[in-house]
């Protein structure tokens, strides 16, 4: 397959201007190591391993998945908890193990110590966040790289709600540090469109969970593939915490939809959009659907 040589595929060493973007739960080595072994970035999500010393083990197996020559990378994302993660021991781990791209999101706040600690390792940094300006901060911090997530992202996309179209052209006049596009992409044509507004590749998330190697259950997969533009719901925005759940409600929710007539004795047509709360989390089941793994247990630890 012909591959596109930009400052992604050179900085990194791989083939085609892709990343797979750290997905909890979901990025796990079979999916990053096929990822990596078709000649992309795959990506370990760190903080889905349960301790340090299990995300060397993944590292272990997704790199005999890639094959010796394709690098993986891991994904760290520092959020604000009450009980925080042993960042430092899982960013350790990541430096014994000569990882060469990690992605990191999140707060920026506590950045700078492990972006001097990947740097002084000749790690690559590519620093994931939802506004230039974050952007130009981490820029500041030192990161190579920026993945400017568009409101269209799966996971977070922050409070902003700029969409790639407005996003990248503004990224490409004020940074001065390479970057790619995530969010809704799944094409090549989206591909060709990041790269004529100035990005150097694209990051995707949502499109690799529709994979055979992805460790959700096949319902979900389907109802990826299957959901319309409207399949996507923000959950969480009044807590300023929002998280884009795509195909999250399509089964219940359609059925819902016929029926609905909401907490307020709203009628049908007054079903919320697709840009605004899932009227699901309101359900007097307290009902959240979180299709990403198949057993409620694996559930757990996902919020
Ligand atoms: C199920 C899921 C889990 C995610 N978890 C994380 C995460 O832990 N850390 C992170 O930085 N990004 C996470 N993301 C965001 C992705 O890395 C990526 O930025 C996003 O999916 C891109 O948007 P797309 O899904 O429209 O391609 C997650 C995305 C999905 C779909």
């Amino acid at each position: 397959m012909p591959s596109l040589s930009t400052e992604l595929t050179r900085r990194l060493g791989i083939r085609h201007p892709v990343v797979q973007g750290g997905m909890h739960h979901v990025g796990l080595a079979p999916l990053a190591g096929a990822v990596s072994r078709a000649g992309a970035l795959g990506i370990i999500t760190a903080l889905s391993l349960r301790s340090p010393e299990l995300l060397r083990d993944e590292i272990g197996k997704a790199r005999s998945i890639a094959g010796a020559d394709a690098p993986v990378g891991v994904n760290l994302t520092l959020l604000p908890t009450l009980v925080p993660p042993n960042y430092q021991a899982y960013a350790d781990v990541c430096v014994e193990e000569r990882v060469p791209v990690i992605e990191t999101a999140g707060h920026i706040q506590g950045l700078e110590p492990f972006v001097r600690l990947f740097k002084s390792k000749g790690a690559v940094i590519v620093h994931k966040c939802t506004q230039v300006r974050h952007a130009r901060s981490a820029a500041k911090l030192g990161v190579d790289m920026i993945s400017i997530d568009g409101f269209e992202c799966a996971g977070h996309p922050g409070e902003a709600d700029v969409g790639n179209w407005v996003l990248a052209p503004q990224a490409a006049r004020e940074l001065d540090v390479p970057f790619i596009v995530s969010g809704g992409v799944a094409t090549g044509s989206q591909l060709a469109a990041a790269l004529a507004l100035g990005a150097c590749g694209v990051n995707m998330g949502t499109r690799f969970m529709a994979t055979t190697e992805a460790p959700i259950h096949d319902n979900v997969k389907r109802a990826i593939v299957q959901g319309g533009a409207d399949s996507t719901v923000l959950v969480m925005r009044t807590m300023r915490n929002t998280t884009w759940s795509r195909a999250r409600c399509t089964e219940r929710c359609s059925r819902r939809r016929a029926t609905w007539s909401g907490a307020s004795g709203a009628p049908a047509s007054a079903w919320p959009s697709s840009t605004t709360s899932c009227p699901c989390r309101s359900s007097s089941r307290g009902w959240w659907p979180r299709p990403w793994r198949s057993s409620p247990r694996s559930w757990r630890g996902w919020w």
